[in-house]
């Protein structure tokens, strides 16, 4: 959450800021700000909202200098306004700050008994306040700096500047990421590269409790304590293209228009396609893949959101196909409920941005606790991605749209194949039958271009669809999943109620909600499960509930009870959820669309959640 950009060199500060900042925005997008020095002066910019409303203002103020911080808020301590926008400045500091200071009543109670004057509600500011203290002793930027690192507790990230130094600007990074982007003749340091891609292709990544000092055109690491360091860099080779729209109407269009590509993409690496058998990659364990999953007795997954629901796919797909057994966890109650993790646990946290603060601590505790480590992230060298033993890439691309799509198939496709590869390992799966699975899945791409081509039904329909006053979501076995993930994109894009349930689940009490107001949403493929959904359906429909229903080839009892019925390919039953989801995105992309919603970022949330 929140997201910074920070210059040095010899371009338009306010330009590379402004264009950088546009970028972060899904990071949140509560309030921006931006703070240029010039001969001395410093010139701060803020306003409430969206980064249009800053561009605004901005109009008409010109802007020189070679060096300035800018930022993108996504509110956590004080009301998204401009009081408590980013920079914050006290004396000549001026500073950005991501994520939380946990002591910062302590911090503010003395800081006021000091005298200063407190102007925000934010814990940001009253870091500006004391390295603007620091200073006033040593005079020295890094040193206040770090002496002001000392007395903060929380996982956070600061950029500051100082009037009196115009060369000069300092980082340091806990937790929310910090990436130095390495230019000629000139540096960067942003929140995701994706925020200087355009200007450099070579970043260091800092690490937690790492600080960079940029003067002029030089670049050093310290420790928080001070000790130097000796980084890396790595050349990203990502291109721009893949963070513009592309002629679609949101970014969240485009990627779901992606996702035949980015399915490919995924499994491309792990998949034999002349002898359709599954041949992972190795994931970088000390032994090879096949003796790792010989050895272990269970998988745990951790993660949230969307990809929590990945994970409860990656449970039926793993213990289904091989026998072994798997627990899942959401992210923010692992840690806390003190997990008992046995020996030859492999727990894997699934995370597109690899930044998600609770998915993060939940590896690391994994790892103090003895247990073999694998992350499935689409942002690769992001902190989870650093963090595991092993590694699987979704590959999507870069994905910017707050709501996920294309890393959720992305992942699914991931899933089946770990499954796969799991079951031939440990000897719970024939030849034929692995090839058979194989084919399905490599058939998924061109099947979900297939779904894609109902598109326009969904826009067509989306207005009627405006009219209900909730929606529960329904599925049984691996369509469970799908359903709580359809629930979630609706909320989290239309603003409308939407419960997921086990379609089993329905008698035990959503069936009170349901009258002519209530849509009900069913994934039901034509399985060993689809009679038994039907009942449910019936159940429903007879207290007056509409069906809408994604059912596979003519079904003609399900069509018969439903208001909308939509028919999409058959598949495997590992690989149908591939395939399923994407109606529902669609139907969930078109209502906000037609209720004049933001797709791309929807009120409240952001992104990436580097806090807990
Ligand atoms: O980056 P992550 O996959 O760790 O993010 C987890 C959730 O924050 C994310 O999936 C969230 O639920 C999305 N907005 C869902 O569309």
């Amino acid at each position: 959450m929140c997201g910074i950009v920070g210059y040095l060199g010899f371009q338009d500060p306010k330009k590379i800021i402004i264009d950088g900042l546009k970028k972060l925005e899904y990071r949140g997008y509560d309030s921006a700000g931006i703070a240029i020095l010039n001969d001395g002066k410093t010139k701060r910019v803020r306003a409430a909202g969206k980064i249009i409303n800053l561009e605004e203002k901005l109009i008409n103020e010109n802007f020189n200098g070679h060096i300035g911080i800018g930022h993108t808020r996504w509110a956590t301590h004080g009301a998204p306004n401009e009081k408590n926008a980013h920079p914050h400045q006290v004396g000549a500091i001026s500073l950005v700050h991501n994520g939380i200071i946990e002591n910062y009543l302590e911090i503010k109670k003395d800081l006021i008994a000091r005298g200063a004057e407190i102007k925000s509600d934010t814990d940001s500011e009253l870091v500006a306040h004391l390295v603007n203290e620091e200073i006033q002793v040593t005079n020295n930027l890094l040193l206040a700096v770090q002496k002001t690192l000392g007395k903060l507790i929380g996982a956070f990230s600061i950029v500051v500047m100082w009037e009196k130094s115009p060369n000069e600007l300092v980082a340091f990074k806990d937790g929310p990421p910090l990436i130095v982007g390495v230019g000629e003749k000139e540096n960067f340091i942003v929140s995701d590269v994706q925020a200087a891609l355009q200007y450099t292709k070579n970043f260091v990544y800092l690490e937690d409790r790492e600080i960079v000092h940029i003067h002029n055109n030089d670049l050093k690491y310290y420790s928080a304590l001070g000790a130097p360091l000796k980084k890396q860099i790595t050349t990203v080779d990502w291109n721009t293209e893949q963070v513009e729209k592309m002629g679609f109407k949101h970014y969240m269009l485009k990627e779901i228009y992606e996702q035949p590509r980015a399915v490919a993409a995924a499994i491309r690496p792990h998949i034999n396609t002349e002898l359709h058998s599954v041949q992972m990659e190795s994931l970088g364990f000390a032994k090879s893949n096949s003796e790792t999953f010989k050895t272990i007795d269970r998988i745990m997954f951790v993660a949230c959101g969307t990809s929590f629901y990945a994970a409860m796919l990656g449970k039926y797909l793993i213990e289904q196909a091989s026998g072994l057994p798997v627990e899942i966890d959401v992210a923010s109650e692992f840690r806390y409920r003190k997990p008992i993790i046995p020996k030859n646990t492999l727990l894997i946290t699934i995370s597109q941005s690899g930044e998600t603060a609770d998915t993060l601590a939940a590896i690391r505790l994994a790892k103090e606790k003895g247990a073999l480590t694998l992350s499935i992230t689409n942002v690769q060298r992001s902190s989870i991605d650093r963090e595991a033993h092993g590694h699987l890439y979704m590959n999507s691309g870069v994905e910017i749209g707050v709501a996920s799509t294309k890393a959720f198939t992305s992942t699914i496709a991931l899933l089946n194949v770990l499954a796969l590869q799991i079951a031939k390992d440990r000897g719970a799966m024939t030849p034929e039958q692995e090839k058979n699975y194989v084919v399905q899945l490599l058939a998924t791409p061109s099947q979900i271009e297939g779904v894609l081509a109902y598109d326009k039904y969904f826009s067509e329909a989306a207005k009627k669809l405006q009219t209900f006053k909730g929606f529960l979501y329904l599925g049984r076995g691996v369509s469970y999943p799908i359903a709580l993930e359809g629930a979630l994109k609706l909320k989290e894009l239309a603003y409308m109620h939407a419960e997921g349930y086990a379609a089993g689940e329905m008698k035990h009490g959503p069936l009170a909600l349901i009258d002519a107001s209530m849509a009900i949403v069913v994934v039901a493929p034509t399985d060993d499960l689809i009679e038994k959904t039907i009942s449910n359906l019936q159940e429903a429909k007879a207290r007056g509930g509409k069906i809408i229903s994604i059912g596979t080839g003519d079904n003609k009892a399900l069509q018969s009870m439903s208001e909308y019925y939509l028919s999409i390919p058959a598949s495997s039953w590992m690989a149908h959820p591939l395939i399923s989801v994407v109606p529902l995105q669609l139907m969930s992309y078109h209502l906000a669309d037609s209720l004049g919603y933001d797709v791309d970022q929807p009120r409240n949330l952001a992104k990436s959640v580097t806090v807990e």
